[in-house]
């Protein structure tokens, strides 16, 4: 183990899932990119609220309803930390990354896009970064554009520039990194760009915020979304990240109870930011428990777990490239990347592979990824997809390279 990297025996220790077995195997989970595993602290967190103090939150007096708000607002204010946003105002809780995209589709979208005017996304995009711009699209008549992608996985900066040079241009919307490719996508310079010509930004950060250090302050991004449960959080918790001065101007999607200040026979008055954009009772316990895995993570520090997946990232795609047959997809080198790692092996389809390396104990994800236009520019149906995260080791990798190379065998090729 190198000098100041993550003690990856002891993470380990953490984390009771990693102890059981897959086919008599001990378990090998490489589809952090789908959803990571939860440390005993979220868990313990989870059920010490619905042990000692469950009750709704912002409402009632009594302790424990004082007791959950807190903690429920703990939270908001180690997520604003964790981004480095100016206030806990701009930080909202939805569900997750996706419903926090179709928020800003619904209740900036529909206020701000017009006839003829143009969305930019790229062709690295998850379903979720395109379809709500594709009904915001066909219910305004603006169009959708796209920033191509080359076969290395990098986006085409050139035609970046001309897109966001259009005036019909009024919103771009990117991921930070594919969860396909692992392609890091240079998300400060492009905001640069766009807020050159008075374009706002929404940044898709599903797949950097778990691994690697993010400031919106520096990004200068307009709109952020991520999900709790790919950074060890429960799932049904999302971050919607908003600028003050646009989220002032903004008007609530979800409208009910907890939203409001005051509710009359014909009108009503709004609540305070952010609560504004938080209709109905929240889900109360998983937002505690994702306060506790962003604690977990602000212990290791996220240089560290960043430079761990480079790392791995590195080793197993030197030991992939040995194998005759491997079509490795996006960035070849493990610092322009993400800890995701595309490939086919041959002509076995993702879903064998994915099957036979299960009766290995080795769980990875197989598919369209939930990126079908990016398939489409590779003219694939489906690709192996293996993807890190701080409890994965390098003997690990050492077993998914033998039990590729079993597949093989197994196939003739
Ligand atoms: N976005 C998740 C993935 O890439 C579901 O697997």
């Amino acid at each position: 183990m190198q000098k100041g990297a993550l003690n990856v025996h002891r993470i380990r220790k953490d984390f009771p899932i990693l102890s059981r077995k897959i086919k008599d195997k001990p378990l090998i989970y490489f589809d952090n990119a789908a959803t990571t595993q939860k440390p005993m602290s979220v868990i313990d967190a989870i059920r010490d609220y619905y042990m000692n103090y469950n009750s709704n939150i912002h409402r009632a007096v009594h302790q424990m309803a004082e007791e959950a708000t807190h903690a429920y607002e703990a939270t908001r204010q180690k997520v604003a930390r964790f981004i480095n946003s100016h206030s806990t105002d701009e930080i909202i809780f939805t569900r997750n990354a996706t419903e926090a995209i179709n928020i800003v589709s619904h209740a900036w979208g529909e206020d701000n896009i017009h006839k003829d005017d143009r969305i930019v996304i790229t062709e690295l995009e998850h379903h979720s970064n395109i379809v709500p711009w594709q009904i915001l699209c066909n219910q305004t008549r603006a169009s959708l554009d796209y920033i191509e992608v080359d076969h290395g996985g990098y986006l085409n900066m050139d035609r970046c520039e001309k897109i966001l040079q259009n005036k019909n241009t009024k919103l771009i919307s990117i991921s930070e990194v594919s969860n396909v490719l692992g392609t890091i996508v240079p998300i400060r310079k492009i905001i640069e760009m766009a807020h050159g010509q008075d374009i706002p930004v929404l940044v898709d950060a599903a797949q950097s915020v778990p691994h690697m250090p993010v400031d919106v302050q520096t990004t200068d991004c307009d709109f952020m979304v991520f999900s709790a449960h790919k950074m060890l959080g429960p799932t049904g918790v999302g971050i919607l990240y908003v600028k003050r001065e646009i989220l002032e101007k903004l008007q609530p999607f979800i409208s009910g109870g907890d939203m409001i200040k005051e509710v009359h026979k014909y009108e009503t008055v709004y609540n305070d930011l952010p609560y504004k954009f938080e209709a109905g009772t929240p889900n109360i316990a998983d937002v505690i428990g994702f306060g506790a895995a962003i604690d977990y993570l602000n212990r290791l520090g996220m240089d560290k777990i960043r430079d761990h997946e480079i790392e791995l990232t590195k080793y197993a795609m030197d030991a992939m490239k040995d194998i005759r047959g491997m079509t490795l997809y996006g960035p070849l080198d493990a610092k322009n990347k993400g800890g995701v790692i595309s490939f086919n092996l041959g002509d076995i389809h993702p879903h064998d592979l994915a099957t036979i390396l299960n009766d290995h104990g080795i769980a990875i994800r197989s598919g369209h990824h939930c990126a079908q236009v990016l398939m489409e520019k590779f003219d694939l149906s489906a690709m192996s997809r293996a993807s890190f995260y701080i409890y994965n080791t390098p003997e690990e990798v050492d077993k998914f390279i033998n039990a590729l190379n079993d597949a093989k065998r197994l196939f003739g090729i």
